[in-house]
């Protein structure tokens, strides 16, 4: 029996209004009666509102990032109390991006993770490595010691899913050899069974992200280790997203 249901999971980045939402609804439609899990993570200026509109059947609708706290001094930040108000059931953190352009290190995922789980969501917790890493033969201990690091130790199956996404691989159309998804991906289960034990390990969901479309998703869901997808690009058009949602 297939210990974990695959995650298909839409990050929508800085992109989408109102007028987006309409996108949203066929997605809301077309999902319906499907085997897995299906969440996109919109601007926070459009949760509410999506929430509102969707039929709550499938699809669940989240966030791309937190702060930390629950409230404070903290001008222009959101916490995920706040997030969950607006009908958020499920948040990124350590998305490269912020890693890189806002300098969010481990220890501060790990933070914001905390205050997800504890505000009784889900969070997708991202890891990745450069393409210099890489080049360089580190990927596996990069991507190990960002988990490591990142994922709290109230982290369990239910509250937490972990993304690894290859920063090369995001928005750039390339990925990895299937091969290497899947060493990845071997490598960073057998962390979280080291750190959490073989039964949480089994059952914690696994996704790849970067550059998944419906033409080189099946491949990639073909592994063992692999539960399901973050998709950017390709999550922001109900029928892109639809095809790598019915490959799955
Ligand atoms: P992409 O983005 O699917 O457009 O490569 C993935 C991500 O950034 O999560």
């Amino acid at each position: 029996m297939d210990l974990r249901k695959h995650l298909i999971a839409g990050n929508w980045k800085m992109n989408g209004t109102l007028d987006s939402i309409n996108e949203i609804l066929k997605i809301d439609q077309l999902c319906n009666g499907y085997e897995v899990d299906i969440a996109l993570c919109v601007p926070n200026t459009i949760i509410s509102k999506t929430n509102e509109a969707i039929s709550h059947k499938k699809l669940v609708i989240g966030a791309q990032n937190c702060h930390h706290d629950e409230s404070g001094a903290y001008t222009g930040d959101v916490s995920a109390k706040m997030l969950k108000d607006a009908g958020a059931k499920i948040i990124i953190v350590g998305h490269s991006e912020r890693r890189q352009a806002y300098k969010e290190t481990n220890e501060i995922v790990n933070k914001k993770a905390v205050s997800i789980i504890k505000s009784d969501l889900q969070t997708i917790i991202c890891i990745g490595e450069t393409e210099e890493e890489k080049n360089m033969g580190l990927t596996n201990k990069i991507v190990c010691t960002q988990l490591e690091n990142s994922m709290p130790s109230i982290s369990d199956e239910n509250n937490t899913v972990i993304a690894y996404e290859p920063i090369w691989a995001i928005g750039t159309g390339r990925i990895p050899s299937i091969r290497e998804i899947e060493v990845v991906h071997k490598e960073l289960r057998s962390l979280v069974s080291k750190i959490k034990g073989k039964d949480i390990a089994n059952k914690m969901r696994i996704l790849y992200g970067g550059s998944v479309k419906a033409n080189n998703a099946k491949d990639i869901f073909d592994l063992d280790d692999v539960d399901g997808a973050l998709v950017g690009g390709a999550s922001l058009n109900s029928e892109e997203f639809m095809g790598i949602i019915n490959v799955c």
